[in-house]
């Protein structure tokens, strides 16, 4: 599979059959690492969690922060109550790998240069993946599960399993809308 099949066929997957082999997330997370970084510092960090009872608790989380996505006090719309049950579920027959890095803008770049070449290469290995982003009080709970020390921030959790969905078409945006010359 060259470059642009690899690229054509990454697509968000939310619904997983079967965990990636351990051999298989050794070989994503190498492939990570292979990343650009700022002065090379190479500074992301993994956390494979494969403990059930800490996924449920991460996914737990996540269906927390989701159903959390309105105004405060406010009750739960329907809609967000089913796409925060979604979230949870697509913890579900999946790895898990925590990418976290040091404090700051440029060490964040880096990690999440290192999320886009691991999700490129679980599609070489024929694995789905899928990006479950956190902030806040989330983010300070999955530290303390985790215990990671002082100075990492989580970059986000990424999901890697055998596919049990089509993701359907892409909707990009029209092909040149983005692009300015000069100035915008
Ligand atoms: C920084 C970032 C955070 C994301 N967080 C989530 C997330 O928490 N849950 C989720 O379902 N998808 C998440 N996604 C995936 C996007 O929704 C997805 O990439 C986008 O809809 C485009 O679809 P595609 O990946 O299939 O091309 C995230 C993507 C990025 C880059």
């Amino acid at each position: 599979m060259d470059f642009y099949e690899v690229n054509e066929k990454r697509r968000t997957i939310r619904k997983f059959k079967a965990p990636a082999g351990e051999e298989q997330l050794r070989k994503l997370i190498t492939e990570g690492t292979k990343a650009p970084s700022s002065r090379n510092t190479q500074g992301w960090e993994f956390v494979m969690v494969d403990d059930p009872n800490l996924i449920e608790e991460i996914s737990e989380i996540k269906y927390v922060l989701t159903r959390d996505n309105k105004p405060r006090g406010e009750p739960v719309p329907t809609e967000l109550e089913v796409a925060a049950q979604r979230q949870k579920e697509t913890f579900a027959n999946a790895s898990i790998v925590l990418v976290y890095h040091p404090e700051g803008a440029g060490h964040a770049a880096g990690a999440w240069c290192c999320i886009q070449n691991m999700l490129l290469a679980a599609v070489a290995e024929g694995l789905g993946s899928k990006i479950s982003y956190f902030r806040g009080e989330a983010t300070e709970r999955i530290n303390r599960l985790v215990k990671a020390p002082e100075g990492v921030t989580l970059a986000a959790a990424i999901h890697f399993g055998v596919p049990a969905e089509d993701p359907g078409p892409r909707s990009l945006r029209p092909e040149g809308s983005w692009l300015h010359r000069n100035r915008f």
